[in-house]
């Protein structure tokens, strides 16, 4: 029972490795990766911990920011002399357990920013399942403190009616070709200001047609950290890298276009 729960486990992780690099290597094939973590409704802690490990070194793009020491707050090491992650949780924000805190820390950044930093944490949710973010708060939960995420906390995959739609939510905002929609959904406007809208952290793309062809707003998306754009030197690494695997081949191109178009 127990050797064959972890052969399947592994086989599922071995898998989800295997199609995140894949999908990283071909990011304009839409591929459903990010999501296709799947945890049994008896998983472990320990499981959850060692997926967790594995997106946050991995396809969730944590150490793009984390673990720098300036950019966002060390997580898996001391931080100004309250420990690391999970040793500090619990006391961030009164009323809110470690649980708690993380996984809203994930889901929604901006409800408590740690002071010294600036938002610019992309909202996890967004781009991860919530299995994925359960797997993450266990794994921050077990660097210095106890984890108590377990199987309850974990939505059950069940409600999303028929198994057959296991890709209901394929693409940012259920696939919609909203160029618009695409923007806000893929969380774009967090750091970039289009047509009014959004915030500084990027360049602004309200006419990025007229410094950038199609090709180089396509690259600009998918790989990010191939070119620098002028005067955010600084923000390199920022932008995060798994737009290729959330978008699909339509709205990426529906975007390109959008983007090109303003001149
Ligand atoms: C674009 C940069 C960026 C990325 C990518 C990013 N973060 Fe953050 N994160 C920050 C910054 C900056 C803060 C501090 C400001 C705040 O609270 O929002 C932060 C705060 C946090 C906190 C609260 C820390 C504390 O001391 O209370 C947690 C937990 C966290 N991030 C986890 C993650 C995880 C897990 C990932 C990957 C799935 C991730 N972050 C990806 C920038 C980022
Ligand atoms: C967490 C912040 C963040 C998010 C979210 C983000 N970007 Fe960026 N983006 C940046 C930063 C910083 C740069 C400049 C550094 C660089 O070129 O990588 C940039 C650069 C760009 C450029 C190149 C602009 C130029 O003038 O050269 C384009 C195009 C772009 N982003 C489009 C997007 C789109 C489309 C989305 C949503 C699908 C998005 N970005 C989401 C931070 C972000």
């Amino acid at each position: 029972m127990w050797a064959t729960n972890l052969r399947i486990i592994g086989v599922v992780l071995g898998t989800l490795a295997l199609y995140t690099l894949i999908a990283n290597k071909i990011p304009q094939v839409q591929s459903d990766v990010p999501r296709a973590l799947t945890l049994g409704a008896n998983v472990t802690p320990e499981q959850l911990v060692s997926a967790g490990d594995q997106l946050y070194h991995g396809a969730g793009g944590c150490t793009a920011c984390h673990g720098l020491g300036t950019r966002a707050p060390n997580l898996l090491t001391d931080e100004k002399g309250q420990g690391p992650i999970g040793a500090r949780c619990g006391k961030r924000e009164a009323g809110k357990d470690c649980k708690a805190y993380l996984h809203e820390s994930l889901a929604s950044p901006r409800a408590y920013v740690v002071a010294g930093y600036e938002p610019i944490m992309p909202e996890m949710g967004r781009i991860l399942s919530p299995q994925q973010l359960w797997a993450l708060v266990a794994f921050l939960e077990s660097n210095g403190g106890t984890v108590d995420v377990s199987a309850s906390d974990i939505p059950s995959s069940t409600t999303s009616t028929t198994s057959t739609s296991s890709t209901p939510s394929a693409g940012i905002s259920g696939g919609s070709t909203d160029p618009m929609a695409i923007i806000r959904g893929a969380g774009c406007t967090g750091c970039h200001k289009i047509n009014g809208e959004g915030g500084a952290i990027g360049p602004e793309l309200t006419h990025v047609g007229s410094r950038l062809s199609a090709n180089l707003i396509r690259e600009s998306i998918l790989t990010p950290d191939a070119k620098i754009a002028k005067g955010f030197e600084k923000f390199k690494g920022i932008m995060p890298k798994t737009f290729g695997n959330q978008l699909t081949a339509a709205q990426l191109e529906a975007l390109v276009q959008f983007l090109v178009s303003h001149k």
